[in-house]
């Protein structure tokens, strides 16, 4: 149901995600920190969070979700003519993620590439942009690769500390895409000036106002998906049949479909929460193993949803709401395309969460008290003990310069590549 210039449809292709090597289970944390178990599995709903190691950052992670995407659906490297990483956990004040990538994937000179903030809608704001420049016409049949990568971090004994995570997703946006259809111009936005939650430039833990974030999300919801109802009413637009939202802990994400439903919708507790099972509940399964993701956390929703149900949702609607603190949101929709089951069974989204490594609290601890301090004086040429199908982080150079070591298979780098991630 493409609005825009062109008959043809505009959105997501091809979905990968990525994660941390490493995770901590939840009842872990909950015994260090001396609280029920089961208000972190059953209040929060997490069950486990990816932790990054030393070797990890948003650019390895980001880079390995695109690669990973390149290799499963087959992607041409030199058709990406836009590529934005949305990401709020950057690792320089000015040189965006995106650059790193673009370098490290070899993608071509002939490419707007560039980072988006907001929050966790940083994700939305690239994916946004990458449909209308297709829907413009001014990608002249190229594709645009989105990726979001965060790491979600609070401070240690903090009430935010069992919902941190991390990982990255990557999307293919192009026409005629073989996994969601999104409908061009159609949706509802809500903003407002908040602080719910922020991170001071000093600072590499998120500061928030926990109770306080919950009740703006959920006005956001009301207030984003007031506005999409209201032109979709207009637009005699059909019901949804499961609606993937921005999951920064499972329960949120239960909350959020609650506020719907009965402020929004009028529904009662009861249909409320068989709504809920029915058409939220598959979208959870990666949330629950990983964590919040930030910017990447609706993808991976809508990844898991996929993953879950893709053949029961061809041809059906599916609603998308993002959200991002400080705030501003968006509800839209997309159609799930005719022939997805078979696209989503060859990406196999859920591998990066089969191979992982489970930390005890002490190590878990011990990454985090050593957050910053980063190898030093190095070169492209050290070594580093990280899988060779993975993007590392080496160090930083004698000019504090980021240096990267990129997977040996997975992704198409270009000659000149390597001095890129060196340089
Ligand atoms: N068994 C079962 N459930 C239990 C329990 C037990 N023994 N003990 C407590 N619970 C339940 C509580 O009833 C509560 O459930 P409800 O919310 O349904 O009432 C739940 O566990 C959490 O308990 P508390 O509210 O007491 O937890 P808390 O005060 O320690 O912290 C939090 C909760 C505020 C969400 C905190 O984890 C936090 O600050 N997280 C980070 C902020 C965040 O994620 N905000 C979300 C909206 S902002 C956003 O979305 C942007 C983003 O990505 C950050």
């Amino acid at each position: 149901m493409n609005q825009g210039t062109s008959s043809s449809t505009v959105g997501i292709d091809a979905i990968a995600i990525a994660t941390p090597r490493a995770y901590l289970d939840l009842v872990d944390l909950a015994a260090a920190r001396d609280v029920p178990s089961d208000k972190y599995t059953k209040g929060l709903g997490a069950i486990r969070m990816a932790i990054a190691g030393r070797h990890e950052d948003p650019v390895t992670l980001a880079t390995d979700a695109a690669s990973r995407l390149f290799a499963r659906a087959g992607v041409d490297a030199s058709r990406i003519g836009y590529m934005a990483v949305g990401t709020e956990t950057g690792i320089d004040h000015s040189k965006p993620v995106a650059s790193y990538v673009h370098g490290l994937l070899g993608l071509p000179a002939a490419c707007r590439v560039f980072d988006t903030k907001h929050a966790c809608f940083g994700g939305t704001a690239a994916l946004m942009g990458a449909v209308e420049w297709i829907a413009s016409g001014a990608a002249r049949g190229r594709s645009a690769l989105v990726v979001c990568s965060d790491i979600a971090r609070y401070a240690l004994g903090s009430p935010g500390e069992p919902t941190q995570g991390a990982g990255a997703v990557a999307l293919l946006v192009t026409e005629r895409p073989r996994l969601v259809e999104l409908e061009v111009g159609h949706t509802g936005t809500y903003a407002r000036d908040v602080h719910d939650f922020w991170r001071p430039l000093s600072r590499r833990d998120a500061l928030v106002d926990g109770h306080y974030s919950v009740s703006c999300y959920l006005d956001a919801v009301a207030g984003a998906f007031g506005a999409w109802r209201d032109e979709d009413v207009r637009r005699g637009g059909a019901p949804l049949a499961r609606t993937a939202y921005h999951v920064p802990y499972v329960k949120m994400a239960k909350k959020a479909d609650r506020h719907r439903a009965i402020a929004c919708e009028g529904l009662d507790e009861a249909a409320a929460e068989a709504r809920f099972a029915r058409d939220v509940g598959s979208s959870l399964a990666f949330a629950a193993e990983v964590g919040n993701v930030y910017t990447g956390s609706l993808y991976m929703a809508l990844a898991a949803l996929l993953h879950a149900e893709a053949g029961v949702l061809e041809g059906e609607r599916v609603g998308l709401f993002s959200y991002g603190s400080g705030c501003v949101a968006e509800f839209f929709a997309g159609r799930v395309a005719v022939g997805a089951a078979d696209v989503v069974e060859s990406l196999a989204l859920d591998e990066p969460l089969r191979d992982r490594v489970r930390l005890d609290f002490g190590a878990y601890e011990a990454i985090r008290r050593a957050d910053g301090d980063e190898p030093a004086g190095v070169t492209a040429d050290d070594e580093v003990d990280v899988a060779s199908d993975r993007c590392a982080f080496v160090g930083v150079d004698a000019a504090e310069r980021r240096v990267y070591r990129r997977a040996t298979h997975g992704s198409t780098p270009r000659a000149d590549a390597a001095s890129t991630a060196a340089a």
